[in-house]
């Protein structure tokens, strides 16, 4: 019985000091489905996770214009022809600008919805 007690004990032990688990790598499926989801992720994967991608919302002239920024200030491989559009596409449909909450803030509870007002 003690030592019964004494492996689990043990278990709960190395359960506990067990190390932060390496995050799993981003595969494709971390963005959403759509034509350009392979490109998209094959030409952004590589800096940086899809997180900072997912967060935003943006116009499609506005992805666009960051593709330049990223290649400007960041040395992304410059996105041009086909492949380019395929993105930027891409990036407009599945993220397209959001209403209401810039920067993920929560709503602000005082005010009514605004609804058609903007
Ligand atoms: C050569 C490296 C590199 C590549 C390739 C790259 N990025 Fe970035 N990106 C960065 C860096 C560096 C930042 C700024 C640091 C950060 O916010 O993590 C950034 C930031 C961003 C941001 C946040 C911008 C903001 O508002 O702060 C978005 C959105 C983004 N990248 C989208 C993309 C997309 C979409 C692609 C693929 C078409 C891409 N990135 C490819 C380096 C890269």
């Amino acid at each position: 019985m003690r030592a019964v007690a004494a492996a689990l004990l043990g278990l709960a032990l190395a359960a506990g000091a067990a190390p932060a688990q390496e995050p799993e790598p981003e595969t494709e499926e971390a963005l959403p489905a759509g034509p350009g989801r392979e490109e998209t992720f094959g030409a952004c994967i590589g800096c940086h996770a899809t997180a900072v991608i997912r967060r935003s919302g943006l116009s499609r002239e506005r992805w666009d214009e960051l593709m330049d920024w990223m290649t400007e200030r960041h040395g992304m491989a410059p996105l041009e022809g086909a492949l380019r559009t395929t993105i930027v596409d891409y990036l407009a449909e599945a993220f397209p600008p959001r209403r209401g909450t810039p920067g993920g803030r929560g709503r602000n509870p005082f005010l009514i919805e605004q609804g058609s007002a903007r």
